[in-house]
């Protein structure tokens, strides 16, 4: 088959229904082409698949097989950029794939079959690629899932064998990238409770790095699965080439960078296979989780706008849809309310405006009452001395007020001291000869076992099906697993992994009968965001840490990866700022309320009031526009986010004081995002009662904001500014 036919062929296949191709191996170049990227694999004489290139974009994909000769991916051992390394063989540097045949033999050397392009839509397609060992009957097939508006590729491996009894996958990756750069420099995170989200950027030199977790469960509270690498030198926010990178998965996840002898970056992420041998019977498909990346030219806000786009058109709930502002009570009552508290409450939502009321911790559990966090947890009955009337007199209520009721539950942990736990001691992952430990007073339920997802699926199902107004559910999850053990599992090294296929199952029941109904990810603050659990929610709350300052930072970096509307920002009494202050950061997310109405003095109630009409306003651009970060709060006194409706005729600037020096203050902030063409009207929002703008309400050409700038006159009494910018009628 000559070449210019081959690519004719590839390129045809872009745009055909499940073509399937199987040329001659040593011809066959696949190029993964998304708007301005591609990802390039060539099959070698061979059949050994290896990853060429990642990067722009070429106008003539007849080139792509060129790139291979004028990169050195191989050194003395072999060749270093498989595009999915198995062990055992040939390869001597980190696999993405380990494995121990039924036999006990331990090698593996996949090689090229075939692959297949499906085109989904006109922005989606997907490129399966069958590899084989050539001894064993042991396939994977990696899948690339492209975005193409959006410059995104999803990739998983789904991985079978027919040999003659069970196989054990010692190390099984979702992707294994190999990316050829100047140098590479990785951003990542790390954290605790009420800290989430700390960054650090380091250069990766020689040998392997390594971001994971261990903890089961909230399995992100000590380091997320979300990164970025600067490749040839660090990214700015609108130059240099940036990837970013995210694990859709749960759990205990493994993320390699490995810088290898011949320069390159190999990247290896998956569920961490740490205690975490997977028992893989005949004929069984494994389907890893996905790793989903992006990469930008254009330094990081494009690859955080590509992300957002992805995951409001593709991957988080209601995506393109409207949010929920609300009041939550945990701050203001923490277990302490009964009915009367809670129907006042219901009245201060009305008052301020907000869509909906939120329950939080603290209405269930009888034998046990649930009036801290020792007790009752996993007894979703309500409270008969707290509430008398049970939910439905708050959903009636809150009906009654025109406002939305929401409630909090833990449905997948239990406190020993329940109902639940003395029914159902063998529910409970601990070691059965060791003494039980705990996180916050409480176990982990065992939701691999078919009984428990159907416990923790009935907690929601029950709460719908008896209150079908109830508009809203915040999920939380505050323990990690220690002493991991399943007295259900017949394998205890599936278990890390089944648990979090166990919860998507619940997840996907839930999904399935209640398909958009807004649900918050929390985990003891934000112990687990990441893109698989995203799949399955509305919103996520980033973190306890509610203090205003400290929390333009964790919102900042959450920015990076994650759309504004699914981060729940709840105005709280943390901090000494004053009320302007704190719903101004807020604002800049998802809108909620954590605080005593009744405590505010008129002018602030007053400031309140206006600011939800306010965010109301301009929640357009906030929930679906894009997002441009102007001026970080790491390197500047002053930060600066906008985002900008897709029409550009609308956005909103935020700027916040972050330093406390004495000249601490903004000067001119360039805007981004806008029409050079237009004119646009600046004018200050959320202006407290009594004070006076010191913005003029003036017009500016969009080439005058995106190069001179507007100063928005943030300093020490004044620091938050929230400026509109419209196009002048
Ligand atoms: C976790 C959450 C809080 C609150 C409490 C209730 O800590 O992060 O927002 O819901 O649980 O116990």
């Amino acid at each position: 088959m000559n070449k210019s036919y081959l690519n004719t062929l590839l390129a045809s296949a872009f745009f055909c229904l499940a073509t399937v191709i199987s040329a001659k191996a040593q011809d066959v170049v696949i190029p993964i082409e998304t708007k301005d990227n591609a990802l390039v694999l060539q099959v070698t004489p061979d059949k050994l698949l290896n990853m060429v290139y990642f990067g722009s974009k070429l106008t003539d994909k007849n080139e792509y097989g060129a790139i291979a000769k004028m990169y050195n991916f191989s050194g003395t051992i072999g060749s270093y950029n498989n595009a999915y390394t198995s062990s055992g063989t040939r390869n001597l540097l980190e696999p993405a794939i380990a494995v121990t045949h039924a036999d006990g033999n331990k090698s593996l050397d996949l090689k090229y079959v075939n692959h297949t392009v499906t085109k989904i839509n006109d922005d989606v397609s997907l490129l399966s690629i069958k590899l084989k060992d050539s001894v064993y009957d042991f396939e994977v097939t990696l899948n690339y899932q492209t975005y193409y508006n959006e410059d995104v590729t999803e990739q998983w491996s789904v991985i079978t064998h027919h040999e003659k009894k069970d196989v054990v996958l010692n190390k099984y990756a979702s992707a294994n990238l190999c990316i050829k750069a100047g140098g590479y420099w990785l951003k990542h995170y790390h954290g605790d409770w009420a800290q989430e989200m700390q960054p650090e950027e380091e250069a990766l030199n020689h040998g392997i790095k390594t971001i994971d977790s261990k903890l089961g469960t909230r399995a992100d509270l000590f380091e997320p699965p979300v990164f970025m690498v600067s490749l040839n030198k660090p990214a700015g926010e609108d130059e240099g080439e940036v990837m970013y990178g995210n694990l859709e998965w749960s759990g205990n996840f493994r993320i390699d960078f490995e810088v290898d002898p011949a320069n390159n970056l190999r990247l290896i992420a998956g569920i961490n296979n740490f205690a975490a041998d997977y028992v893989l019977k005949p004929g069984v498909e494994f389907t890893t989780p996905k790793f989903v990346y992006t990469l930008s030219s254009k330094g990081k806000g494009e690859a955080s706008r590509n992300l957002q786009s992805w995951a409001r058109n593709y991957k988080i709930v209601d995506g393109n849809g409207p949010r929920l502002t609300l009041l939550n009570n945990w701050e203001s009552t923490y277990f302490d309310f009964n009915e009367p508290k809670l129907a006042g409450l219901l009245k201060d939502t009305k008052k301020l405006g907000v869509d909906m009321f939120l329950l939080d911790d603290g209405w269930f559990g009888n034998k046990y009452p649930r009036n801290g966090d020792h007790a009752g947890l996993g007894d979703w009955q309500v409270n008969k001395a707290k509430l008398p009337n049970d939910i439905a007199y708050l959903v009636k209520e809150a009906k009654a007020n025109d406002v939305k009721f929401g409630i909090w539950i833990e449905p997948e942990m239990v406190n020993p001291k329940s109902e639940l736990y003395e029914k159902h001691p063998d529910w409970v992952i601990k070691q059965p000869q060791r003494p039980e430990l705990y996180m916050r007073n409480q176990l982990v339920l065992d939701l691999t076992n078919p009984k428990v997802q159907d416990f923790v699926f009935g907690v929601v199902d029950d709460l719908f099906t008896k209150n079908p107004e109830l508009a809203y559910i915040k999920w939380d999850c505050n323990s990690i697993i220690f002493n991991a053990y399943s007295a259900y599992e017949k394998n205890q090294s599936n278990f890390y992994t089944d648990y979090v296929f166990a919860l998507y199952k619940v997840l996907d029941r839930v999904r399935a009968k209640y398909p958009k109904v807004p649900l918050m990810l929390c985990s003891g603050g934000g112990g687990r965001v990441d893109y698989g659990a995203l799949k399955y929610f509305t919103e996520y709350w980033p973190s306890d840490d509610t203090e205003p300052v400290e929390r333009i930072f964790i919102q900042w970096e959450n920015s990076y990866f994650y759309p504004a509307l699914t981060s729940s920002n709840h105005v709280t009494d943390w901090g000494k700022q004053p009320i302007k202050f704190r719903v101004d950061v807020a604002m800049m997310g998802k809108l909620g309320f954590d605080i005593v109405i009744g405590k505010l003095k008129p002018d602030e109630l007053a400031f309140c009031q206006n600011a939800v009409a306010t965010y109301k306003q301009f929640s357009d651009e906030i929930w679906h526009g894009d997002q441009y970060r102007l001026q970080n709060p790491r390197e500047n006194d002053v930060a600066s986010i906008m985002y900008v409706n897709p029409a550009k005729t609308s956005a909103i600037m935020f700027n916040y004081l972050v330093s406390t020096r004495y000249h601490a203050g903004s000067s001119a902030i360039k805007l981004k995002g806008l029409n050079p063409d237009k004119m646009y009207t600046l004018s200050e929002l959320n202006v407290f009662p009594g004070r006076r703008s010191t913005i003029a309400e003036a017009n500016y050409s969009g080439k005058f904001l995106m190069t001179v700038g507007v100063n928005p006159d943030v300093r020490d009494g004044r620091a938050s500014v929230l400026i509109a910018v419209k196009e002048t009628k």
